[in-house]
C-alpha cells in the first residue's frame, strides 16, 4: 500500500543505479514500497539484481533489471532507453553505484584511483545529465508531482570527513558534493529537484570486512551509537524524492548516527 500525505510516488518511474547490493537494492524496495516502479540497474552482481527485482515486485510494483556500467556514457544511455521502454518516463533518479579501492597514498596506483573516480563522480555525472535530458523531454506530469524530475546522489559523510587511505574514495564524494549543488543551482528553475543522501557506516559489503575486525572502533564514531542499515538510509531516499520534501533542493541529507559531529571530541577538545 502506498503511503500517503505527499509520501506516494505512485504512478512514478525510478532508475537505481547498483541497486544489486546494500543501499541501492533496499532504496529500490523502498520506492517500491511507496508505489514507484524501478530499473534495477547492477554491475556483476546479477543474482543480487533478481533478489532486488522480488522485492520490488512483492511490494505490488513493476521492476525491470537491466546490467551495465555507470562509467560508461553508452551504457548509461541504455538505463533510461530500458525504462522509457519497459516502464515508461523517468521521473526518479538515485544515483548510487559505488565503490572503494583502499590504498595508502604513496603506493595508490593510477588504475586505483581512476576506478574510483569512474565509477563514483564520472557516473554520477553521466547519470545525472541523461536524467536532466530526458525529465526535459519528458515534460511536466503535474498530475504525478510538481516536481519536473527528482535526483538524489548518494555521497557519504567523507564528502564532509577527510579519509585517510582513501583519498580516491574522499575525493569522489567531494566532487559528487559539488556536483550536486552546482547541478541544483543550475537546473532549479526547470523544476528539476536534485539532493544527495550521506550515509555513515551502513552495514553493506563495501565496509564488512572493518565490521568484523572492529565493529566497536566503529560504533565509536558514531554518537547514536549504532551501525546503520540499508533501510535506514532508503527510508531519506523516499522522503527526499517525494512531495514531502518538495522545497528541499541543493541539500545533502546525512543519515549517520552523528558521524559528522567530530565524535573524537566528546570530553576533549
Ligand atoms: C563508506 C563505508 C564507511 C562509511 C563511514 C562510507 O561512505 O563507503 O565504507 O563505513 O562511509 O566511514
Amino acid at each position: 500500500m502506498a503511503a500517503q500525505n505527499g509520501l506516494s510516488l505512485e504512478g512514478q518511474n525510478a532508475v537505481v543505479t547498483g541497486a544489486s547490493s546494500g543501499i541501492g537494492a533496499a532504496v529500490a524496495a523502498g520506492l517500491a514500497k511507496a508505489g514507484a516502479d524501478v530499473v534495477i540497474n547492477y554491475h556483476s552482481d546479477e543474482e543480487g539484481a533478481a533478489k532486488t527485482l522480488t522485492a520490488v515486485e512483492r511490494a505490488g510494483s513493476r521492476g525491470v533489471i537491466i546490467g551495465g556500467d555507470v562509467g560508461c556514457e553508452s551504457d548509461v544511455h541504455k538505463l533510461f532507453d530500458c525504462c522509457e521502454a519497459e516502464l515508461g518516463p523517468v521521473d526518479i533518479v538515485f544515483s548510487n553505484a559505488g565503490i572503494q579501492r583502499d590504498c595508502a597514498f604513496g603506493e595508490m596506483s593510477l588504475a586505483d584511483w581512476e576506478a574510483v573516480i569512474s565509477t563514483n563522480l564520472t557516473g554520477a555525472f553521466l547519470v545525472s545529465r541523461e536524467a536532466v535530458k530526458r525529465f526535459r523531454k519528458k515534460g511536466l506530469r503535474e498530475e504525478v508531482s510538481p516536481a519536473l524530475g527528482k535526483i538524489v546522489f548518494n555521497s557519504s559523510v567523507h564528502e564532509r570527513i577527510p579519509w585517510a587511505g582513501r583519498v580516491n574514495y574522499a575525493a569522489s564524494k567531494g566532487g559528487v558534493s559539488l556536483l550536486m549543488q552546482s547541478l541544483a543551482q543550475e537546473v532549479g528553475h526547470e523544476k528539476i529537484r536534485v539532493n544527495s543522501v550521506g550515509p555513515g557506516a551502513i552495514a553493506t559489503d563495501i565496509n564488512a570486512d572493518e565490521r568484523a575486525d572492529d565493529a566497536d572502533a566503529i560504533r565509536s564514531l558514531i554518537p547514536y551509537g549504532r551501525i546503520g542499515e540499508p533501510e535506514d538510509i532508503a527510508q531519506a531516499v523516499v522522503w527526499l524524492v517525494s512531495d514531502a520534501a518538495d522545497y528541499v533542493h541543493g541539500h545533502c541529507l546525512f543519515a549517520d548516527g552523528g558521524m559528522t559531529l567530530y565524535p573524537g571530541f566528546i570530553g576533549n577538545g
